[in-house]
């Protein structure tokens, strides 16, 4: 193939390697001395190489490390594919030792798509670390062979900052045993940042990003990603002790400081389902048990669509007590799990409760107004601004769209209760929620004393609150 093809620009050198199509761009390091690394940076979807010159720049001023960078690009149809990506990597390397680096500290670094396929290469290859930029590790970040920096934007409208609530929970659960979590595999909520803000070229506009509006300027955005891309390389590859203690106390709070976000989204998670029971079930029992619902106990069971449909509530009495024995159902939006744009709170909720008439006359109190499926998608609401942080709730008053409640439709049979979705759509006016019931007689021929009720969960109302209510 072609012979090197030196192109001076500046301090910068471009090398054509590999195929004749994929490039690399080397920026020398700015530092005479110190430990040697190099970020290898692999490109979002229709980005240009060139478009994260200028972040890599502000990359090295932010470390004390002999920071090397080379920039790949050049890839077919400007989509980084699994094909393409071990001869980019080689390429990269090898122009970086044409260029004088010493060391194997290398560090792949990818935006959205390449940070997608860079997790799947990486898996084995010599990269000795790998920072993922608006994007994740497609099957779980637990055990990956190297150390993985995630930098997620709280703002990111491409990949959703609840893609990475599982990994956040499973990798963070308990670190009270091991730091070890923290330096290898640290996942970063980046508090008012955006997609497109992990690159520096031109930005499109958000109507065609879907991104959205971001708190921080792209210079305070960069600088912030600069000094956490510092922290990791710092910690994983300096050779000064002192060094690496201080960059670990900073990823410790970048973590710490990250989980004030990812703490709401934990907690609204944790309403849909806790050891195959969904505690937004037995909130919502209680609420239709109001203002008796100290006089009975709950037990709800999450049930697969089969069972489910088979399933009714009942009162279960035991010597001094009595229990509602209720269902419910998690149904999630197609492809959740692969598409990180895709919502990642359930669609809907749906609920077999018994009615407050029902309750009632168990009980011996005497009847009072059957509430409706709608006020519970209010508490939902509820649930999620009380979670939210402080900035969230601001952002949301000042810019987001709110949640129109409109009343329930009112279905006349299991049937047609079992066929009909929750019912969501949105306008200017902002998302309107529309549940669907099915409430059944005390004294019906049979299916007595009813309530079902699907029902927006308290996690899709903070997802909506803090990422689609800010939509344009
Ligand atoms: C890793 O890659 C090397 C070189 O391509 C190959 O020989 C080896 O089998 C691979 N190992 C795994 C676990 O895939
Ligand atoms: C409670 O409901 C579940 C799910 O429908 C069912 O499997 C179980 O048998 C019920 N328990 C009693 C005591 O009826």
């Amino acid at each position: 193939m072609s012979p090197l093809v030196p192109i001076l620009l500046g301090l910068m050198t471009t090398f054509v390697v590999g195929s004749a199509a994929v490039t690399t761009e080397i920026i020398e390091p700015i530092r005479a001395s110190g430990d040697e690394v190099a970020l290898i940076f692999v490109p979002g979807a229709f980005q240009r190489a060139e478009n994260y010159r200028e972040i890599a720049k502000i990359f090295q001023e932010a470390s004390n490390l002999r920071m090397w960078v080379a920039l790949t690009g050049g890839y077919n149809r400007l989509l980084v594919s699994l094909a393409e990506l071990p001869g980019a990597i080689d390429g990269a390397i090898n122009a970086l030792k044409q260029a004088g680096m010493v060391s194997e500290n290398y560090i792949g670094i990818g935006h959205s798509l390449g940070g997608l396929m860079l997790g799947q290469y990486a898996r084995n290859s010599t990269l000795k670390a790998i920072i993922l930029m608006g994007s994740y590790v497609t099957y779980g970040l637990s055990n990956y062979r190297i150390p993985v920096l995630t930098l997620a934007g709280e703002l990111d409208g491409r990949v959703r900052i609840t893609k990475f609530v599982d990994d956040f929970e499973n990798i963070f659960g308990d670190v009270s045993q091991s730091k070890e979590p923290i330096y290898r595999t640290p996942i970063v909520n980046i508090k008012g940042t955006n997609h497109m803000q992990f690159q520096s070229g031109p930005t499109p506009p958000t109507s065609v990003t879907n991104d959205l509006k971001p708190d921080l300027t792209d210079a305070e955005a960069h600088k912030t990603i600069g000094q956490y891309v510092n922290n990791f390389a710092t910690a994983t590859f300096s050779s000064e002790a002192s060094e690496v203690r201080d960059a670990q106390k900073e990823l410790e709070n970048m973590v710490l400081e990250s989980s004030k976000r990812f703490q709401p989204l934990k907690d609204m998670k944790a309403l849909q389902a806790k050891d195959n029971s969904c505690p937004w079930a037995i909130t919502s029992q209680q609420h239709f048990g109001e203002p008796h619902a100290d006089a009975f106990e709950i037990k709800n069971y999450i049930l697969e669509l089969p069972m489910f449909v088979k399933s009714t509530p009942s009162f279960i009495w035991g010597v001094m007590s009595v229990t509602i024995n209720n269902t419910a159902f998690i149904e999630f939006e197609d492809d959740y799990m692969r598409r990180p744009d895709v919502k990642q709170s359930p669609k809907e909720i749906s609920l077999k409760l018994k009615s407050r008439d029902a309750i009632f006359e168990e009980l011996s109190f005497m009847p009072e107004p059957e509430p409706s499926c709608r006020a519970l998608n209010e508490l939902a609401r509820d649930a999620a601004l009380n979670s939210a942080t402080d900035a969230e709730k601001q952002r949301y008053k000042s810019r987001g769209r709110p949640i129109v409640f409109e009343d329930d439709i009112l279905t006349t049979s299991e049937d047609d209760w079992n066929s009909t979705p929750l019912k969501t759509w949105e306008d200017s006016a902002g998302l309107h929620v529309q549940s669907v019931a099915l409430v059944t007689a005390i004294d019906a021929d049979e299916l007595r004393g009813m309530h079902y009720c699907r029902v927006m969960a308290p996690y899709r109302a903070l997802e909506w609150i803090i990422i689609d209510s800010l939509r344009d």
